[in-house]
């Protein structure tokens, strides 16, 4: 078991650093952010992911996780160095690699004994290769060092089972010792027979943004199919069930939707197209993906108008806000384009998300924010449910309905079926199976 220190105390390294301690390693999470450590040193987790608490505290108070603003201390205490710092789309859409420079400078200062500078965030091929060069010129000394790519693949909203329980583990490295430590630091995996790929630095690098931008093109095509289906009357459900009966294509990840969103899947599929146009070749399969899922959010407007055509001084309840389920997290959520597009065209837009309200208000602070899915739709023309949180499962159709103007419900996540939603006297259309019973 190794010292481990974890930069950066965002989804992937507090989730990171709480899964490795828990794998038995001496783990120190650390973060520049004096406000967001002072709330983990008093018991509080700073965002919304189930389970965690659970499992933070548990190994804090097993002595093997500790929080510090101490960047310094904790680099020179550690074996092996975890960069989970932030890649946000720079510009062009290319990720913004700052915060990794800043983590390998601040590695090559602290570099008292042999260590390993782990990336952990997603970064573009060839970032591993100039990571090492960055410490080689930086470090004062003659103490060796390894960079090793071992890409997350965690879900926000399942994150912590993702990390204890991964499909594989991708460790890229060109150095067996390197290899070996990681080995040690994955130990209970590997001896759970997890599969583990070995490769170089620019394979693992890639693997994590082939495996992204191919979900997204997954469910870039279901959507697709999905308006095929609305205008040829087929049921998507049937057709993603049945596809994913093959084997080789697998039902996972073919459930319509308003178009992807969260920090991943739109970050990652953009700078994948930006790393094939720098090495002067395209995708056009990610391109046309991701205007497809651009366009996606808007055609939600068009079936919105479908029941309701004339917007104008209309009251649409939005229900949910982030961008999936069991997460506070908004970022590139499909309301963030909806919203605007009904608020131009005149509506009046009531809101409500169990979790993410919060996170939304950062960016819309003068929305009209309602307690509940009922307060949400009182007065409304239309209901668009824009995320499936269980919550907006089983609600109470009577109640909701009778506290409406007129009953339109626009259903992007195919919570609902129609016959029963009509048999409650909604005029409802959901995605891809809008004109089966
Ligand atoms: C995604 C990947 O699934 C993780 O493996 C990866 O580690 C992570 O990005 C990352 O790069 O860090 P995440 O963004 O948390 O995880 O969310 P997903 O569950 O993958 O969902 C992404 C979006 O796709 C959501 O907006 C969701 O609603 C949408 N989606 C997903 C669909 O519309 N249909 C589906 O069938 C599945």
């Amino acid at each position: 078991m190794k010292n481990i220190c974890v930069v950066g105390t965002g989804y992937v390294g507090l989730v990171s650093g709480t899964g490795l301690a828990d794998f038995g390693n001496n783990v120190v999470c650390v973060d520049i952010n004096k406000e967001k450590i002072d709330m983990l040193l008093n018991g509080k987790i700073p965002i919304y992911e189930p389970g965690l608490k659970e499992v933070l505290d548990r190994n804090v108070q097993a002595g093997r996780l500790s929080f510090s603003t101490e960047v310094d201390k904790a680099i020179q205490a550690a074996d092996v160095v975890f960069s989970a710092v932030g890649t946000p789309p720079g510009k062009g859409g290319e990720a913004d690699l700052d915060a990794v420079w800043k983590v390998g400078e601040t590695f090559a200062k602290n570099l008292n004994s042999y260590k390993i500078f782990v990336n952990k965030s997603t970064v573009p091929v060839g970032t591993g290769k100039k990571v090492y060069q960055l410490i080689s010129e930086k470090k004062n000394n003659t103490v060796g060092f390894d960079v090793v790519s071992n890409p997350e693949f965690l879900r926000e909203g399942s994150a912590v089972g993702d990390f204890l329980r991964p499909d594989r583990v991708v460790i890229g490295s060109s150095s067996a010792k390197a290899a070996e430590i990681m080995k040690d630091v994955y130990r209970p995996l590997y001896l759970r027979e997890t599969p583990v790929v070995e490769t170089n630095i620019e394979t693992a690098e890639l693997i994590k943004y082939a495996s992204n931008a191919f979900l997204a093109v997954k469910i870039t095509f279901i959507n697709e199919i999905a308006n095929l289906c609305d205008i040829v009357g087929g049921d998507v459900h049937i057709v993603a069930k049945a596809m994913g009966l093959d084997g080789r294509i697998s039902p996972k990840f073919l459930h319509p939707g308003p178009g992807y969103g969260g920090s991943c899947f739109p970050k990652d599929t953009l700078a994948l197209t930006q790393i094939f146009r720098e090495h002067g070749i395209s995708t056009k399969l990610v391109e046309a993906a991701v205007e497809v899922n651009e366009n996606q959010k808007r055609l939600v407007v068009g079936k919105t108008k479908q029941l309701l055509p004339d917007l104008k001084d209309k009251t649409i309840a939005i229900l949910g806000l982030s961008f999936k389920p069991n997460t506070d997290d908004t970022r590139e959520s499909p309301a963030k384009t909806i919203i605007p597009i009904l608020e131009d065209a005149g509506a009046h837009v009531q809101v409500f998300d169990p979790v993410a309200m919060e996170d939304f208000r950062r960016d819309f602070p003068k929305l009209d924010y309602r307690i509940s899915p009922y307060h949400a739709a009182e007065n409304a023309h239309a209901i668009v449910l824009l995320t499936e949180w269980n919550e907006f499962r089983d609600m109470n159709l009577e109640k909701l309905k009778n506290t409406m103007i007129e009953p339109n419900f626009i259903d992007t996540r195919n919570v609902y079926n129609k016959r029963i939603m009509n048999s409650h006297g909604f005029r409802y259309v959901g995605m891809g199976r809008s004109l089966i019973d």
